[in-house]
């Protein structure tokens, strides 16, 4: 998608489809508050663009359209009118996801879609920003996943959007890290959808050499093989990987920035890296094992973060980290019963497979302390739990650490990424209890299950200052939604790019 910019106002722009704004009013009855953009068009639709909004009963709610056929009374042959909700509601998401809803429905249509970005009396946003919400929301809900598809019916062909009476040095600004932000999103999505037979956890490692490649002056690769993990003692992460043919890897990514490092934080990013979760020898039933390809969304926001790094440039340190493997079953499986040692020395009682990610995830953890991170943000798509808490759209994020969790709130809030804090509550540590080692790797009771995983992964931080997001719901769309369609949502990728910049 190409961003052009025209001196020309909308009715002297030639392009497939113009859009135009409005919000809701406050009260049903008052109809529509259009922007500027909506009245200058209606104005040189001779006052059509309103009446048609009426007759078709528009409210401008958010991300509702009406198209009007404009027949040669201005260059473009289309006009389609975007609602941004109530005003006295609108937040800066909205017109993201305005923008990638519209995309989502005129990608397959119209080759190219000029707007005027509404301007900052009309939405308290700065002229930069509203561009860079368009843009991002545009390039999201352009995404979709082909690779599978023999037959090419519908292709999208939306190739430009043209900026109409745009001009600002910060405006490219804006755009380009938009751009930085779907692309990073889109390689998450990508790695999310692709199958576990091809995105095994040598493919990941591959990927993220190829990522050090391209700026090796900053980011350096690891990859450890299974030997070389079995001599560091990660016996928790092979615990899991020991049924798989695909053999482990895994992989640590570092950035350093160009300047002096003293006294700077080291942040660790932990993505749970399991290529598809089976359940183990506790096996899921089939319905809840379809889309266990996700289990490694944690990885691709790992990966997808340090694709772009190098443009994001953070003056500070920052791993990456990802213990991959699938949780699969055969003759070598762990069993119940079982019980592995962690790299931190911790002792874990297998008491069901299908709580693998937390036991991967102990030995990434505590990887992290012995690396020196001063902070760690870990991304897991851990329990059934969390969605049952906070349902499809939502993140569940837990810490030891104040300071270190509003920044994180703050950058998911900007990103548009759902989160919302669920305790750290002690007294449920009980439930983690084991009679035989020194933790279970599932709770004693039923409930708070996606606390009760915290918990767990909270003793292998070693009161580092942590931040855990539970992405269960929103790593996967069950269903098509503003951003594109079912699968992979790369959703924590640009919560990390905003905490990085
Ligand atoms: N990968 C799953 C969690 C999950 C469930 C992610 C649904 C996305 C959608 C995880 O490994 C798992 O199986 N967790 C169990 C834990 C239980 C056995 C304590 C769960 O949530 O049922
Ligand atoms: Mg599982
Ligand atoms: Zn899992």
């Amino acid at each position: 998608m190409n961003f052009e910019f025209s001196p020309n106002s909308l009715e002297k722009i030639s392009s497939d489809v113009i859009v135009v704004f409005a919000f809701a009013a406050d009260k049903k009855e008052q109809g529509i508050v259009p922007l500027e953009s909506f009245s200058d068009m209606d104005k040189a639709l001779g006052g059509k663009l309103i009446k048609a909004s009426e007759l078709l009963k528009f409210k401008a709610k958010r991300g509702e359209t009406f198209s009007f056929v404009t027949e040669n009374k201005i260059l473009s042959p289309l006009v389609i009118a975007v609602g941004l909700g109530k005003k006295s509601e609108f937040i800066a998401d909205d017109l993201r996801r305005a923008m990638g809803s519209l995309v989502t429905k005129v990608n397959r249509k119209a080759k190219s879609v000029a707007l005027e970005v509404p301007s900052e009396d009309e939405t308290s946003l700065g002229l930069n920003t509203s561009a860079r919400l368009i843009a991002e929301g545009m390039l999201l809900g352009n995404y979709e996943f082909a690779k599978y598809k023999t037959q090419e019916k519908d292709k999208k062909i939306l190739s430009t959007v043209i900026f109409s009476k745009l001009i600002g040095k910060g405006i490219k600004d804006g755009l380009e890290k938009a751009r930085i932000h779907a692309e990073a999103t889109g390689l998450a999505r990508d790695l999310v959808n692709e199958q576990s037979a091809v995105a095994t956890p040598t493919y990941l490692a591959n990927i993220a050499k190829d990522i050090a490649k391209k700026d090796p002056s900053h980011i350096n690769c690891r990859i450890y093989n299974k030997e070389q993990a079995e001599r560091m003692g990660m016996e928790a992460f092979l615990g899991v990987a020991r049924a798989a043919a695909t053999p482990p890897r895994f992989i640590h990514l570092e950035y350093k920035p160009s300047g002096s490092i003293k006294g700077k934080n080291k942040l660790a990013i932990v993505g749970k890296g399991i290529t598809f979760d089976s359940g183990g020898i506790n096996v899921k039933p089939g319905s809840s094992m379809m889309d266990m390809k996700m289990d490694m969304s944690g990885a691709a926001i790992v990966l997808a973060v340090f694709s772009v790094i190098s443009k994001i440039k953070p003056d500070f340190p920052v791993i990456g980290l990802i213990a991959a493997t699938p949780n699969l079953i055969s003759g070598t499986s762990l069993v119940p019963g079982d019980v592995v040692k962690a790299l931190n020395g911790k002792t874990i009682e297998i008491l069901d497979t299908d709580a693998e990610g937390r036991v991967t995830m102990a030995d990434s953890l505590s990887y992290a302390v012995k690396q020196g991170a001063t902070e760690i943000l870990d991304f897991a798509t851990l329990t059934g739990a969390c969605m049952v808490a906070l349902g499809d759209d939502i993140t569940g994020l837990f810490s030891n650490n104040r300071d270190l969790a509003e920044r994180v709130k703050k950058a998911a809030f900007d990103a548009g990424e759902k989160m919302w804090e669920l305790p750290l509550e002690k007294q449920y540590k009980e439930m983690n209890k084991s009679e035989v080692a020194d933790i279970s790797n599932i709770p004693n009771s039923r409930y708070g299950g996606a606390i009760t995983a915290a918990l767990f992964l909270e003793e292998f931080v070693d009161g580092k200052p942590w931040v855990h997001m539970d992405i269960a719901g929103p790593a996967f769309a069950s269903k098509h939604n503003d951003f594109g369609p079912k699968g992979g949502t790369g959703h924590g990728v640009r919560t990390v790019l905003n905490l990085l910049s």
